[in-house]
């Protein structure tokens, strides 16, 4: 369904991001017709270059990133033709005038702020003195969405100067990915999941983001940022959120980001013998982390992994394991419902421990798995065994599984449509930073230092032994 015409202000147009996802993402749901002709996309950064520049660089951009699109020549010409480019001094006046003369009546405004967060101050008080943005308009901001409670405070109030929550458009990217959101699908779409979903039957809940990648070419950021800050405050916290969730009256944005907010409001401080944290050596040639840091005494995790619990009545005595990390054996990330040990077997001599899983694999491989018990096939007896009952949602939807849009453009059209269900709240980036902050200031205050864990492992043994001390045990991790 195409959605309404747009101008499309994009901060920071000639960024990293900017030629990576959003364009060619802009791309191709203006092939599939989403974003219809009359809409327009106007690229504003500080660099001099004309709109002939500019779409040279994005059509550079669809090469290099646009995947099988990029052959599409017609329509890349068509849509080079919507694109505008201005240049643009954020913190004085220069091409202000022209972009207020670039904006057209009667289409959704939204402005992309992919651009340091000290500049949205900036961006956004200027939109309004020129009159760029009215009360319809929206503003799309990324992470690092502050790096403390403090800070993200401090840009709330800072937006809330100048636009109203409900034009204010967080992202994380991973709530655009379309397996979490079959997530939410899987628990509030069937009847066979939900009555199971609590401290009855679950015995414990196991969230995996496993990378392959370091963080060479971005240690500059990444080394003041660390694994806990770059992906648990946000990603991480926002996976444990969906699973964790009391379901909401309705698929509706409030409703479902009230309820988000509650999980993180009742997660229970963190035990420092609950948490590892974890640093990646070198490996032959491939640098350690400390090497692609650029910073030789760095103590920041590239890993870290941890036990928390979420205080109520639905998740009392669960306890959910969480661990995210670079340099790890395989691209892999995955949620696991780990459902409790049957209280009693009738078959005779079966001292197995059979056990429901429910893999939910976010990426690679997209798909659901669940892990069942059945009768070992031939004569032998009532000899059990545990076999996967695995949809692979590429395997099981054929041809539609290819269409998987990516999590950006997803969201990108969200905003235009104004749909806030799969962006932050500003309370919600506040309360998980509220339980983050005392974790990585007890880090800070006790000079903790990470553990090295060998490149392509799963993260140092101490993150097994957080598993093992508990009886259970981390699933590998496979691509
Ligand atoms: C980003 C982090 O938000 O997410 C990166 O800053 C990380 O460090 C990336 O690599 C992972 O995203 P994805 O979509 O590749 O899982």
């Amino acid at each position: 369904i195409p959605v309404d015409p747009f101008d499309l202000v994009i901060f920071g147009g000639t960024g990293d991001l900017a030629r990576r996802k959003i364009l060619p993402g802009l791309f191709r749901r203006y092939l599939s017709g989403q974003m219809t002709p009359e809409s327009r996309i106007i690229g504003a950064a500080r660099s001099e270059m004309d709109d002939a520049g500019f779409r040279e660089m994005v059509a550079d951009a669809i090469e290099e990133f646009g995947g099988p699109e990029k052959s599409e020549k017609a329509a890349i010409a068509e849509f080079l033709d919507k694109l505008a480019y201005v240049a643009i001094d954020a913190k004085g006046e220069g091409g202000w005038k022209e972009l207020a003369g670039q904006m057209r009546d009667g289409v959704v405004r939204a402005f992309y702020f992919s651009v340091a967060p000290s500049l949205f101050g900036d961006l956004a008080e200027r939109l309004h003195a020129h009159e760029i943005a009215n009360s319809e308009s929206r503003i799309v901001v990324e992470k690092p969405f502050g790096r403390d409670l403090e800070t993200a405070k401090a840009l709330n109030a800072t937006l809330a100067g100048y636009f109203d929550e409900t034009q204010i458009y967080r992202i994380d990217h991973y709530l655009g990915k379309e397996t979490v959101q079959n997530l939410m699908a899987v628990r509030f779409g069937n009847v066979l999941f939900e009555p199971l979903w609590n401290n009855h039957y679950v015995d414990h809940i196991q969230i995996t983001v496993a990378e392959t990648v370091g963080v060479g070419g971005r240690g500059a950021y990444y080394d003041k940022s660390g694994a806990m800050r770059d992906m648990v405050q946000n990603h991480l916290m926002q996976l444990l959120c969906l699973i964790a969730m009391e379901p909401p009256s309705k698929f509706e944005a409030d409703e479902v980001r009230n309820e988000k907010l509650k999980v993180i409001r009742a997660l229970q401080p963190v035990d420092s013998h609950h948490i590892v944290r974890g640093q990646y050596d070198a490996d032959g040639d491939s640098p350690s982390y400390r090497d692609d840091a650029e910073n030789p005494r760095s103590f920041t995790e590239s890993f870290v992994a941890m036990r928390c619990h979420i205080n109520n009545w639905r998740w009392a005595g669960v306890p959910f394991y969480l661990r995210t990390g670079k340099k790890m054996k395989a691209r892999a990330s995955e949620i696991a419902v780990v459902f409790k040990d049957l209280g009693h077997s009738i078959f005779e001599g079966d001292e197995a421990r059979h056990r429901n899983i429910l893999a939910i694999r976010l990426q690679p491989n997209e798909g659901i798995d669940l892990q069942v018990t059945i009768k070992e096939p031939g004569p032998g007896g009532m000899r059990l065994i545990d076999v996967p009952l695995d949809m692979t949602f590429s395997e099981a939807l054929g041809e539609e599984a290819d269409d998987v849009t990516d999590a950006y453009e997803r969201l990108i059209m969200d905003v235009i449509r104004g749909n806030q269900t799969l962006f932050m709240r500003g309370d919600e980036v506040e309360a998980a930073w509220e339980w983050t902050d005392p974790i990585i200031e007890g880090w800070n205050k006790r000079n903790d230092v990470p553990k090295w864990y060998d490149q392509g492992s799963s993260g140092p043994d101490d993150a097994l032994m957080l598993m093992h001390r508990d009886g259970r045990r981390w699933r590998d991790i496979k691509g």
